[in-house]
């Protein structure tokens, strides 16, 4: 069966490495994903954001993601991503999702904390996992738009105060990184992680994985950074080995032609952020 991500996060935390939470919107990406963990033995995080559970229908998410659990050898949680709305949040930790993200960071600190504190009571009391941000991730998440000068970094000190006041088992702080790929490099404040992550012993999450160069993503699951999400990397390499395709062959109308080569090409790049997170045989 599907596991809650408490535990692996804490394991990672604990010992310094990260589980990659992979954006999934297909079967295929799914399937690639989880190959990905079995054939390197990682833990691993499905997750799927609000658009693509109103695209696919929780019950159908949930069924799949079922099926991999319960064939894998290696331990998976199904986690919803950057969620605003506690309705959807209910309907999809009564479907079985495992792992729940409540994202109030457009709102004042204590509208944050209170929000956050709503989805904890009902999450904690089915043994699902809680995320919740502090400070603003830049970019484009599904409808979730922070042009850059609104982003905002998390402040140390209220990370530690939010935690303390919601009890969240795991927190994702802003410290410089963006939803899609840079130009050019991020702007990560390593500084900050250190600082929060003295400050604070539950599981960090980093957003905005895709495109941080691997010297840089080591060093923030050095400092604390437990969980790694990875949205449009996946998505790049899916549609464009599906353009190859269509590319070479504009007339091809079988999709397993199309799709097993576009399954290939995200489980390697999975295998990539699994590898430069540390969690090869950790599962
Ligand atoms: P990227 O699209 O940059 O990988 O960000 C993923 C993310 O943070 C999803 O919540
Ligand atoms: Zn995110
Ligand atoms: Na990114």
């Amino acid at each position: 069966p599907l596991v809650s991500s408490t535990p692996l996060l804490a394991a990672a935390r604990a010992h310094k490495y990260g589980v990659g939470a992979f954006n999934v919107h297909t079967l295929e990406m799914l399937q690639a994903v989880v190959e990905a963990a079995e054939e390197t033995q990682s833990p691993l995080i499905l997750q799927t954001t609000v658009g693509t559970v109103k695209h696919l229908g929780p019950e159908y998410i949930v069924a799949a993601a079922n099926v991999a659990a319960n064939l894998a050898s290696v331990p998976i949680a199904l986690h919803l991503d950057h969620c605003t709305d506690f309705d959807l949040i209910v309907r999809c930790i009564r479907a079985g999702y495992t792992s729940v993200m409540i994202d109030a960071s457009m709102h004042p600190f204590a509208e944050n904390v209170r929000l956050t504190q709503k989805v904890v009571e009902v999450a904690r009391a089915a043994g699902v996992n809680i995320e919740a941000e502090l400070g603003k991730v830049g970019g484009v998440e599904d409808d979730i738009v922070v042009a850059e000068h609104d982003a905002l970094m998390a402040d140390p000190d209220e990370c530690a105060r939010f935690v303390e006041l919601t009890g969240v088992p795991t927190l994702a702080p802003a410290i410089g990184t963006a939803h899609g790929m840079y130009k050019g490099e991020p702007n990560i404040d390593f500084d900050r992680i250190g600082l929060i992550a003295s400050k604070v012993d539950v599981p960090l999450v980093l957003h905005g994985g895709s495109g941080i160069p691997e010297e840089q993503v080591k060093r923030c699951v050095s400092l604390g950074m437990a969980k790694m999400n990875i949205a449009t990397e996946i998505r790049i390499v899916f549609s464009d080995a599906i353009k190859s395709i269509f590319a070479q062959n504009p007339d091809e109308n079988d999709p397993r032609k199309y799709m097993v080569p576009a399954k290939k090409a995200v489980k390697e790049a999975a295998i990539a952020k699994m590898t430069m997170l540390g969690s090869i045989g950790k599962a």
